[in-house]
């Protein structure tokens, strides 16, 4: 049961036990029918009359104490979204999580994350590298007040200390599309709440929460929303810890649109099919590319997705300059291939040494595999590859 513009919505009990892809076309759109409608409304309220002020005061002293979504309409578009909270409940359903906190974009997920478990005198972070280079900045440099000590999977449970709020990894990372054991990870943690980055392989391919991940986190920039016209971040969790982002997100003013969230729920409907299309032809690249004798290395993970990361013998810049139907961009996820050279753009505020012992090698090339034409891509890539 959820809480929709003060109604109780009952979901179905048969939903429990839905396939992901039912589920990502009727999660958080269960009430539709019986309201009369089709398509999810879009709610772009900042506020919302109350009358009865006591009982509003009442709503908002339980949501301080608690971040818990308060009870009957809505209040303020900094405490929550009725139409944001339909993303966040589907969302929550694909990962398998009690619940989902969305945010403007992933750094701001991140951030609310960092920021309730510092507040609580839990300041330092065990991470391992590679993470997305924004990420690794914004711990390396302590912007938030952090402290991290990098290492790799197997030193995690030696790097715990009685201060330690969070253990970070991203699997596939990004760039490299390196894989970690979630399961072993989950377990060297012991009580500390392990954050999974999952905007690579999506719920369609990996559901870390199963694993033990108490944290699932996503740039919904990407696959998410899967049309390059969003930017989000969600973090699906337990609610006692979405209670917790919700009071940042709240006193912090970190939230998501609600056009977001609509464009976030329709992104949704169609997930699994994209993620599905888009890596039989990543695949199938990377088939190609591993026996191209102009290519020295490729990655591709063993869960599979779309990414497909590859170092060339000959300058990488070339191969950017060379491609015509691939957009040169940084970002991934959309439904067009992107490419882009992780060591100039999406990595470069990592220190150069730092990020080559990550693995992230100074000719890789970082390629997002959309829905064109596999033959197409083919062409484009061996056409740019000169
Ligand atoms: C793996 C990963 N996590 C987090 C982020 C940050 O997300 P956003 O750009 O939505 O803030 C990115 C962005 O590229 C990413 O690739």
């Amino acid at each position: 049961m959820f809480t929709l513009r003060g109604m109780d919505v009952r979901m179905g009990t048969r939903s429990t036990t839905r396939a992901l892809d039912t589920e990502a076309v009727h999660a958080g759109r269960d009430d539709l029918a019986r309201q009369g409608l089709h398509a999810p409304p879009i709610d772009l309220s900042t506020t919302y009359p109350a009358f009865d002020s006591r009982g509003e005061a009442a709503r908002i002293d339980a949501f301080a104490a608690t971040g818990a979504q308060p009870d009957g309409p809505p209040v303020y578009g900094r405490l929550g979204n009725p139409t944001t909270a339909r993303f966040e409940t589907a969302l929550a359903r694909l990962e398998g999580t009690e619940t989902a906190v969305a945010f403007a974009s992933g750094m701001a997920a991140l951030s609310a994350v960092l920021l309730a478990r510092g507040s609580m005198g839990l300041r330092h972070v065990v991470a391992v590298r590679p993470l997305y280079g924004c990420s690794d900045h914004l711990l390396t440099a302590g912007l938030l007040g952090s402290e991290v000590t990098w290492t790799d999977p197997a030193g995690v449970a030696d790097a715990l200390r009685p201060d330690t709020g969070l253990v970070l990894v991203e699997s596939p990372a990004n760039p490299t599309l390196a894989e970690v054991d979630l399961r072993a990870l989950a377990h060297a943690c012991g009580s500390v709440p392990l954050l999974v980055d999952n905007t690579f392989a999506t719920p369609v391919l990996q559901r870390p929460a199963e694993h033990g991940a108490r944290l699932v986190l996503h740039s919904a920039t990407k696959y998410l929303g899967g049309h390059g016209d969003v930017l989000a971040g969600v973090v699906a969790c337990d609610e006692e810890f979405a209670g917790r982002l919700r009071q940042i997100r709240f006193a912090t003013g970190g939230v998501l649109h609600p056009l977001a969230g609509y464009l976030l729920l329709r992104g949704l409907s169609t997930l699994p099919v994209r993620v599905r299309a888009a890596s039989a032809s990543a695949a199938e690249l990377a088939r190609r590319l591993t026996a191209d004798p102009r290519v020295a290395r490729v990655h591709y993970p063993r869960v599979g997705g779309a990414m497909v990361s590859f170092e060339v013998h000959g300058d990488p810049h070339e191969v950017i300059a060379g491609v015509r139907l691939i957009t040169p961009a940084v970002s991934l996820g959309s439904v067009d291939s992107l490419i882009q050279h992780p060591a100039s753009i999406s990595h470069r505020i990592v220190d150069a040494g730092d990020r080559r012992a990550a693995g992230v090698d100074d000719r890789l090339l970082r390629l997002s595999v959309g829905l064109e034409d596999v033959e197409d891509l083919w062409a484009d890539l061996d056409g740019a590859l000169g």
